[in-house]
């Protein structure tokens, strides 16, 4: 017979628990959930950025248990649209009103230039998963922005030194015309230019146009070795598309910063066989660690994972660390920031750590599409640290 709980029996069953748990756990547990605010693109050209973004997130997160240090997760999510003029009102609701502990956001780098002014005044933690504005971790560097991702003349560069081992003299650009195109441009033209190339002609369009005709028949009419882009996502399908309808792709070798072909192949087709670009990220990575990370991801969200499911699993995997260093006391800030700082990020991409003004320093690869992957034939630059200019911490 079960006798009945009385409730003396009750809280002596639940001291008796308590006592077997970690002091770790007790006192995450006592602070009960973190507050994270996730602000991406959850709609726009950049939405399946987003979710892929928050997919990583939540993958690293069940990997441990649902948990990070010790602290469950209580998620708030804005739809940011990619949109810079609506970005100070929407980091606002998490900031003010939501009252979150942690921000995970974003993708465009306008969005993000306006999300790091707020959190430097507001001082909330911010872990840039993709954005790759410069001044991030430049003039606007802090001590609670973190970021998980690349800055964008990281890419470029690395891009550029191929273009110019490949012994390509002229080369046209083409990009939207905000922060990340310029300055992924300038990136590529730096090393091209270093090594040996000039860019006769930059082009651009306002983001998040897709209305490359014109642009195409100028490219037709100037006839460079190469043509370096920056697009990604929907705008990205569109250009690679284009590109080859108009029948340059078989005369002009067309490269780009890796986000033009990732997560991007399937709409892309044949558009995209063959196109060789740079990135901190590439689908043959052929380690137990990258294995493990798409059969965990393709399983749960039943599709091929890509850079920026990584940055997003990487963004948890920092604050982890971070939290795991101060046994989930989020109060200890300073600590925190200690611990990430001096941390080696485990990635899928390979392991990497973080400069001082908090920004990965890590490998590029060269990358080839092949079939329905962005193949990995080679390594661009190793541990390509961003110059960090104008950043004072
Ligand atoms: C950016 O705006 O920083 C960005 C957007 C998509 C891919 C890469 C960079």
């Amino acid at each position: 017979m079960t006798l009945p709980r009385t409730p003396l029996l009750a809280a002596a069953t639940a001291v008796a628990a308590l006592a077997t748990l970690s002091a770790t756990a007790v006192q995450a547990q006592a602070q009960g959930p973190l507050k994270v605010g996730l602000m991406l693109p959850y709609t726009g050209t950049y939405a399946a950025l987003g979710n892929a973004i928050e997919n990583g997130f939540k993958q690293y997160v069940a990997e441990q248990g649902g948990k990070l240090g010790g602290r469950e997760i209580a998620y708030f999510k804005v739809d940011d649209e990619s949109d810079p003029s609506k970005a100070t009102d929407n980091v606002n609701k998490l900031i003010k009103r939501d009252n979150v502990d942690v921000i995970v956001g974003t993708v465009h780098s306008g969005v993000a230039l306006a999300m790091a002014r707020a959190v430097k005044e507001s001082k909330t933690m911010l872990i840039v998963p993709n954005a790759g504005a410069d001044a991030i971790t430049g003039p606007l560097c802090a001590p609670n922005i973190i970021r998980s991702s690349f800055s964008n003349w990281q890419p470029g560069y690395a891009t550029g030194v191929i273009a110019a081992q490949k012994g390509y003299k002229k080369a046209m650009t083409i990009t939207w015309n905000y922060a990340a195109g310029a300055e992924t441009v300038k990136g590529f033209t730096e090393a091209f230019e270093k090594g040996g190339g000039k860019v006769v002609k930059d082009l651009n369009l306002p983001f998040p146009n897709v209305e490359f005709q014109a642009l195409l028949t100028e490219i037709a009419a100037q006839k460079p070795d190469v043509v370096f882009a920056f697009f990604a996502g929907g705008g990205a399908v569109k250009f690679v598309k284009d590109y080859d309808a108009a029948g340059l792709k078989k005369s002009i070798p067309l490269m780009g910063s890796g986000f033009l072909t990732d997560g991007t192949l399937e709409a892309q087709g044949a558009a995209a066989q063959g196109l060789i670009t740079s990135l901190h990220y590439a689908d043959g990575i052929d380690t137990p660690r990258n294995k493990a990370f798409r059969t965990t991801y393709a399983v749960t969200y039943k599709s091929q994972p890509d850079v920026y499911a990584v940055q997003g699993y990487d963004a948890a995997q920092i604050l982890g660390a971070g939290l795991k260093a101060v046994k989930g006391d989020f109060a200890k800030r300073d600590a925190m920031v200690a611990a990430i700082g001096k941390m080696t990020v485990d990635s899928p991409r390979g392991k990497y750590g973080l400069s001082a003004a908090h920004n990965p320093v890590q490998d590029f690869y060269v990358r080839e599409v092949k079939g329905p992957e962005n193949m990995m034939t080679g390594i661009a630059v190793k541990v390509l640290p961003d110059p960090a200019r104008g950043c004072k911490m």
